[in-house]
């Protein structure tokens, strides 16, 4: 009793026994733990077919997922990570997922067309995102999306700061004019790939000498360029083809991601783990093309460098040699190789202004007989993959039906040999069709009425076998 007296709130003190005590408190703590996993899961919501209409004053992210499907599984528990994430950081967005299979009226309204669909949901707006599923990934997009489509940069100091922040940063500078509506609907059109700042001159820094304003500034490359409202087409087309640094480094999904601008991609395929000078300095060839030909090729052309030549190979169904250059065009698979190999700029720049005004030879291409390799390509590399993986399981799964084709060819070939009308007779005699035993069935039905025919029947099947056997032993001779 003293001792229970002596402390309040301790829980243990509540039990005169120790050991139930702990049993107890322990019990407690899992409770609390479990409340705390379902408080995590809580900042995801589990959408219905309410949310239609309840969502509408609020933005939301919705993973739109199917059970079935292995990637929605494995976006999962990066998705509870992205709802805590935004939840602690005080982010307006609400994070939800909906079962599209269940609510499939609703998912093919929001246009989910494959599983998952990641989606920011803002007024009547609705934005896809496309980008790697990591948590920080998601997080910046949903960050990015729901602030302002165009932010302000109040001084110079915070110009400065953002500069130094991204690789490429589109500013408006100016006041109130007819191109700022553009660059807001712009804004709000593109938020998803990239961040849109705009400026009063005053906090322009004085290193940099703005042209006539109003103007829209891409400051990349470590340099700036001007949108030019009759050079460059409309607004929106031009952040399109701006919003990627003049040269990079190009991976599978970078490609995929350039394939969107529309322009042509342009990469030096090297290995970086070569000792030798070779790789080395077709990169150099192509950073200087980049930046010294910025203004002939810029507006076609994108520039990079890739590691390796395996995803090129795959891409184009062939070899490409190491080091070397190849110019996709993405938006009908086409490739350009060079004919000889590159060793100068003048060569290089050469090689890009042929494919530039069509006499450069173009291989690929999306034709009817390139989706036919490609589906060849396609299945003979998962033939590969799984001879390489479990050869055993390979001679399995695809030996045994090759043996049975090849079977059946052999008897379908044989029996062709004669006259042809025997083709039935030589799968009869693989067991492959049911007549043989149907027949044999009908024989034992009549055999105790009609016994005599059922001895003719024998003996003319023992000819008929027989004159079988003839052909293939003509035709060893
Ligand atoms: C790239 O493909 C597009 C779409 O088919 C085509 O319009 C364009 O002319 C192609 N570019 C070159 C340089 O072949
Ligand atoms: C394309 O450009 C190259 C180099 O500028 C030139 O040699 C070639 O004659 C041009 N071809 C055509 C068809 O214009």
């Amino acid at each position: 009793m003293r001792r229970e007296k002596k402390c309040s709130g301790c829980i243990s003190c509540f039990f005169p026994h120790e050991a139930m005590a702990q049993e107890k408190a322990s019990v407690i703590l899992r409770v609390i733990a479990a409340v705390c996993i379902t408080t995590v899961l809580g900042f995801v919501e589990d959408l219905d077919s309410t949310f239609k209409d309840t969502r509408v004053n609020d933005i939301w992210l919705v993973d739109f997922y199917a059970p079935w499907c292995g990637y929605c599984k494995k976006l999962e528990p990066i998705w509870d990570e992205v709802g805590a994430e935004l939840r602690s950081s005080g982010s307006p967005v609400r994070v939800g997922k909906m079962d599209a299979t269940a609510y499939s009226g609703m998912a093919s309204e929001f246009g989910v067309r494959g599983y998952p669909t990641i989606k920011l949901l803002k007024a009547d707006l609705a934005y896809n995102y496309k980008g790697p599923r990591t948590k920080d990934d998601i997080v910046e997009f949903a960050n990015r999306v729901a602030g302002p489509a165009v932010r302000a940069l109040p001084s110079t100091q915070m110009f400065e700061h953002m500069m130094k922040r991204h690789d490429v940063l589109f500013v408006y500078v100016g006041g109130d004019s007819p191109l700022k509506e553009k660059y807001n609907d712009a804004a709000s059109e593109l938020i998803v790939y990239t961040y849109f700042f705009s400026a009063s001159e005053d906090a322009v820094p004085e290193s940099i000498s703005m042209p006539e304003l109003p103007a829209v500034v891409v400051f990349k490359d470590g340099d700036y360029f001007t949108y030019d409202e009759y050079e460059d087409g409309s607004l929106s087309s031009w952040v399109n083809r701006e919003r990627f640094q003049g040269y990079l480094q190009i991976d599978g999904f970078t490609l995929y991601e350039l394939g969107e601008t529309g322009k042509l991609v342009a990469i030096a395929v090297i290995d970086e783990k070569d000792a030798t000078e070779e790789s080395g300095r077709l990169k150099t060839l192509m950073q200087r093309v980049a930046k010294e030909y910025r203004e002939h090729f810029n507006r076609v052309f994108q520039f990079g460098h890739m590691d390796g030549s395996d995803y090129i190979n795959s891409l184009i169904m062939g070899e490409v040699k190491v080091p070397s250059v190849i110019i996709l065009n993405t938006s009908n698979e086409q490739y350009f190789l060079s004919s000889e190999p590159i060793e100068t700029m003048e060569q290089l720049v050469q090689f890009i202004s042929d494919v530039l005004n069509g006499s450069a030879q173009a291989y690929g291409g999306d034709g009817f007989i390139q989706r036919i390799k490609r589906v060849a390509f396609d299945a003979r590399s998962t033939i590969m993959s799984v001879f390489r993986s479990s050869p055993l399981l390979g001679c399995f799964l695809f030996g045994l039906p090759l043996g049975v084709i090849s079977l059946m060819c052999y008897g379908i070939c044989t029996a062709e040999s004669d006259d042809g009308s025997d083709d039935i007779d030589a799968l009869k005699r693989e067991g492959l069709t049911d007549e043989e035993e149907e027949e044999e069935e009908e024989r034992q039905d009549t055999a105790e009425l009609e016994a005599p025919e059922e001895e003719e029947e024998d003996e003319e099947e023992e000819e008929e076998e027989e004159g079988e056997k003839d052909p293939e032993e003509k035709k060893t001779d």
